[in-house]
């Protein structure tokens, strides 16, 4: 029925919709009907009511209500009106709902002194709202045009384990990687491997310490390198450690000590230029550590289920070097400082001094800024982006401010492509400092993913009915929704403590409590069709104020999907499946689902059903699944 309000509809002759309305049909650019949000319906029509009124269309935002006992909605544009027309909030605003009072969207819109306006809508239009989302593939959100997204994360180093510092790339990344998709962008999701640094070059440099013989290091050497392994992973990460070591000198070093430092630091940094260069030998002993470390990283990747369209790294950048120097010089920009080359991107905006972008070190060595520069360069020119999303630790965002700037003004991006830098907080432990091992060390992740696991595991173990073996299975599954959602429900840039208890907590805002309420919905429609069939596909009125409270809920799904992903905000949809499974577990104590005369219990199963929906496509925008039972 569309008889209170006027949908946004498409001009598809297949859609039931248009067929029904056909003098409101309006232009939509993808298959999919654009639902409007149910908050932008109440504003239009409070909006209108403000230009009839002769005030500014403007002041009729509409809003949740700050005060859910009292409204669910409010307006609250009559107190800023009153400052410009010089006139009472309150008389503004009965004006305004003089005009509302007859239209049965509304089941009440009043003024509260000084001159909010209160709202409530009629059961009929949200029954009416929530029957739409019903028949919507995307619960009626709004599709814009097509977009071409690379996104950066991961970001995992070659030789080197991953570690608790990529948990939240490799999460966040996931998560905004599936949202941008479900809003049908071609999303490119690049794993960006630092594998082009002076890491590489000790690596290089303790292999040669211990096997001078190989003939990597054999100038003369002709034949075909070794194609078995002669290092595994686990030698990678003992490696390159003791390299890194060997440059570090105690404060009470004695001068031999120093030189032996300073020459090891040294020939690593000459490995690192041969290396670039692609010199024999060398480049094909680091192609043997990438092989293999790529080989592990894959499957720690596929334990966390994140995975990547792209597995390139800093590396494949290298041929674009040259032209966008090229490119830096033609356009003058770029001079020589201490050996280094860089560019100015300093703007007379700035309050504090950003220096120079460097974009080759003293020898033409690539650096890090090197690297991504020409990343920029190379993703445009393979995919014409129009947006390229970084999900980086945020004590990086200097480095990328200055080679964003850096890239515009050497015209290596189109003017009109977005560089976004979504700085992640860091991880840290119950001390507030960044997580590590109880020894000090870093936090391999496997490690930290087994005592999510195991937790998870223990508090299961109380369940009788489910065997062991599925047991271990079922923990793994929450274990991850745990580790995910917890890191989710952080605002990206925060810092959080990582807390094994809270994060695997069965009650309360975790991951646990979300999957226990779609295990719970999912059995009820298990024992419903096991004997029966949906008779109609539609919601009756509510008859419980806590059955409205889940309506309204379910109404608002579009917007948070919308809203997180505008703003790229994952924690959005954290809060708002929080939210909704708790208004779920209430009415769950309250209405009896399974029993009532055969409309009502059609009506509680087609709700149960789109909630189902709902929260699958929660967590799997969030990254992660749900067990049958648990
Ligand atoms: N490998 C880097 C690190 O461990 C992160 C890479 C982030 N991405 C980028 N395009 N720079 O810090």
């Amino acid at each position: 029925m569309h008889i209170f309000y006027v949908p946004n509809v498409h001009t598809s002759p297949m859609c039931a919709r248009c067929v029904r309305v056909p003098d409101v049909r309006k232009m939509c650019k993808k298959g999919g009907i654009n639902l409007k949000t149910l908050i932008t319906q109440l504003q239009e029509i409070i909006e209108k009511a403000f230009k009839e009124s002769e005030y500014e269309e403007e002041y009729g935002k509409v809003i949740n209500s700050n005060r859910p006992d009292l409204c669910e909605f409010q307006c609250d544009g009559a107190l800023s009106a009153a400052k410009k027309y010089k006139k009472a909030p309150y008389i503004i605003a009965e004006e305004v709902v003089e005009k509302c009072k007859n239209n049965k969207i509304f089941e009440k819109i009043e003024v509260i002194k000084p001159g909010f306006i209160n709202i409530n809508v009629s059961k009929e239009f949200l029954t009416n709202y929530c029957n739409e989302i019903v028949e919507e593939e995307k619960f009626g959100c709004k599709m814009e045009q097509e977009k071409t997204v690379v996104i950066d994360y991961g970001g995992p180093n070659i030789a080197k384990p991953l570690h608790v510092g990529h948990l939240r790339p490799a999460i966040i990344g996931e998560s905004i990687k599936r949202i941008h998709k479900f809003f049908e962008n071609k999303v490119i999701g690049d794993v960006h491997l630092g594998d082009w640094g002076l890491q590489m070059g000790l690596v290089i440099e303790e292999l040669k310490y211990r096997h001078p013989e190989w003939v990597y290091f054999d100038e003369n050497f002709n034949g075909e390198y070794p194609k078995e392994e002669l290092f595994t992973v686990k030698d990678l990460e003992e490696i390159y450690p003791c390299a890194s070591n060997k440059t570090k000198v105690a404060e009470d070093a004695t001068e031999e000590e120093k030189e032996k430092a300073n020459e090891f630091k040294e020939n690593a940094r000459k490995n690192t230029g041969y290396l670039q260069e692609k010199k024999k030998g060398y480049y094909e002993l680091w192609q043997k550590i990438v092989e293999i470390s790529v080989k592990d990283l894959k499957e720690n990747y596929k334990k966390l289920d994140v995975d990547f369209d792209l597995w390139l790294g800093e590396s494949d950048s290298q041929k674009y070097v040259k032209p966008m120097v090229e490119k830096m010089q033609n356009l003058g920009i770029i001079y020589e400082s201490d050996g280094a080359m860089v560019v100015d991107v300093q703007e007379p905006t700035d309050t504090t001094e950003i220096n120079p972008c460097m974009v080759l070190k003293s020898g033409g060595v690539s650096c890090y800024q090197t690297t991504d520069l020409a990343t920029i360069m190379q993703r445009q020119i393979d995919f014409k982006p129009n947006e390229i999303i970084y999900v980086v630790d945020k004590r990086q965002e200097l480095h990328f401010i200055q080679v964003f700037r850096c890239a515009r003004k050497s015209e290596i991006v189109d003017k009109d492509v977005k560089l976004t830098f979504l700085g992640f907080g860091t991880m840290n432990g119950a001390d507030g400092k960044p997580f590590k091992t109880r020894n000090g060390g870093v936090m391999r992740l496997e490690y930290l993913i087994d005592e999510i696991n195991n937790k998870v595991y223990e508090k299961m173990s109380q369940t009788k009915e489910i065997e062991e073996t599925e047991k271990k299975e079922i923990s793994k599954i929450v274990g991850l929704a745990a580790l995910k959602y917890a890191d989710l429900s952080n605002q990206i840039s925060k810092d959080y403590i990582f807390d094994t208890d809270k994060f695997t907590a069965f009650e309360g805002k975790t991951g646990p409590y979300i999957l226990y309420t779609l295990v719970r919905i999912k059995s009820i429609l298990k024992k419903f069709f096991e004997n029966n069939s949906i008779k109609e596909n539609k919601i009756l009125p509510p008859e419980e104020d806590i059955e409205k409270q889940l309506l309204l809920k379910i109404a608002k799904y579009n917007q948070t999907l919308e809203e997180s992903y505008i703003e790229n905000s994952p924690s959005k949809i954290c809060t708002y499946l929080y939210e909704l499974a708790d208004i779920f577990n209430s009415y769950y104590q309250k209405v009896k689902i399974l029993q009532g005369d055969n409309k009502r219990l059609n009506s509680n199963i087609v709700l149960l059903t789109l909630m189902k929906k709902i929260f699958e496509n929660g967590i799997d925008l969030l990254g992660f699944k749900a067990p049958e039972k648990m």
